[in-house]
């Protein structure tokens, strides 16, 4: 087989740069290495940027989105039984959009199949060869049978634990990493939102968020233990937990009830360098991890897809490999930003073990700044809203 583009990975970065690549007549093939129910059961990211949004405009595939994504223009952060809001639309005249990472995988896989458009579930072995010749191509098995494509390029968009990323030399890439001391419990439940807007709570029995999906679906999660099973929580715990550690009026509107998803996720800032190697590209989790305060993970594996995606344009528009060349350079710039951020805002809001008195006293004293400080609230809602691409 021969295509132009092969992209490894059938996630939100997959799909995104496939569809985007599809309107300029560009041709792709995307090989999963699961089933598609498999990708649309795994719950994940809820808080889209303006430029992912714009990005599924350009892409065809916005009309859901517009329709039933919830625009949020602000955000709540709580500290004890203090809060405040950030005015996200006020500070930079930009809004977030709420609408959930399965459902931005759903839109895009209706529209690749209404293209036509080739994806390859259930591959196994994918294999990466001579991504630094001008010829590469990618083996891989679909049952016993084993496969070849030959391309111009390949797109490594297959997450951490992908194959794309380690088939750039160790000598080529340098890594860097920092894992944090606690997880996630996150939880889905039927019942309407405790409150219209995000609630990012530090609070002394560690970090909560009160997110949603619409009018009757909520997200929420608690700072765990590491060591921690999804199953040792009971939906009782969970929700006894919550309510401890958000302000005493938002306990008295929240609604309980059962809880449809449990998972616990590890905390992880994670980046590589460079993002590209001859003819392979990294897009999305393939070379980073934010931990998941601020909602950045899905956010900056979108703004590598706008990178790439130009890059792809340029060269088969123009024959120019000007956007190429540099799309590591890009990339990284924009990603090592939205670390930070992540980064600051999981270090503002979260209890950590070796956390000193001092310590605690310098995250109020930041909070403290940030609800009186407009300079402060500007930049955390640029950085929250999402920077220029
Ligand atoms: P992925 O979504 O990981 O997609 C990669 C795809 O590649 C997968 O479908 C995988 O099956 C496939 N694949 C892997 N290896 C191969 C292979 N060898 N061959 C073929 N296919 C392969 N972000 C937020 O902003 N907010 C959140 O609340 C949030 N929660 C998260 C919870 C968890 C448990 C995780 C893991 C991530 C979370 N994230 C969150 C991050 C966000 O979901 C990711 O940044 C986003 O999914 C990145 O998209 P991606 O397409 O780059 O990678
Ligand atoms: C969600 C997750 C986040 O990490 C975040 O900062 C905001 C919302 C969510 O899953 O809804």
């Amino acid at each position: 087989m021969k295509t132009q583009i092969v992209i490894i990975g059938g996630g939100p970065s997959g799909l995104l740069l496939s569809q985007l690549l599809h309107t300029r007549g560009i041709e792709s093939i995307v090989l999963e290495r699961k089933t598609k129910d498999y990708v649309l059961g795994r719950i994940r990211a809820g808080v889209l940027e303006h430029g992912l949004h714009e990005m599924m405009r350009e892409a065809g595939v916005s009309d859901r989105i517009d329709a039933e994504g919830l625009p949020h223009d602000g955000t709540m952060i709580s500290y004890g039984d203090e809060r405040f809001r950030i005015d996200f639309e006020a500070l930079t005249g930009h809004k977030v959009m709420v609408y959930g990472q399965t459902e931005v995988t759903r839109d895009l896989y209706a529209a690749r199949e209404k293209a036509g458009g080739a994806i390859e579930f259930n591959v196994e072995d994918v294999q990466i060869h001579d991504a630094d010749s001008d010829a590469p191509y990618v083996t891989y098995r679909v049952g016993d049978e084993r496969r070849r494509i030959d391309c111009d390029y390949i797109a490594g968009c297959d997450g951490f634990h992908g194959v794309s990323r380690q088939a750039i030399p160790l000598s080529k890439r340098r890594e860097f990493e920092k894992v944090y001391p606690f997880g996630w419990l996150g939880i889905l439940s039927e019942t309407p939102p405790v409150h219209h807007e995000l609630i990012y709570a530090n609070s002394p029995r560690g970090f909560a968020l009160c997110s949603m999906r619409n009018a009757n679906l909520s997200r929420y999660y608690i700072q765990c233990s590491l060591s921690d099973k999804p199953e040792d929580w009971t939906d009782d715990a969970f929700w006894m937990e919550l309510k401890r550690r958000i302000p005493s009026d938002f306990v008295k509107e929240l609604v309980t009830g059962p809880s449809i998803e449990k998972s616990i996720a590890p905390l992880r800032s994670f980046v590589t360098e460079p993002m590209q190697y001859g003819r392979l590209f990294l897009c999305g989790d393939a070379a980073h991890i934010v931990p998941p305060t601020g909602a950045k993970g899905l956010n900056t594996a979108a703004s590598d897809v706008y990178y790439l995606y130009h890059a792809l344009r340029e060269f088969y528009g123009t024959g120019s490999k000007a956007g190429i060349e540099s799309y590591s350079t890009k990339a990284l710039a924009r990603v090592w930003k939205a670390e930070r951020f992540s980064w600051w805002f999981s270090s503002l809001l979260h209890r950590y073990p070796d956390q000193s008195e001092f310590d605690i006293k310098m995250q109020v004293a930041e909070l403290a700044f940030l609800r009186s400080n407009e300079a402060a609230q500007k930049a955390m809602a640029e950085n929250y809203v999402g920077l220029p691409y």
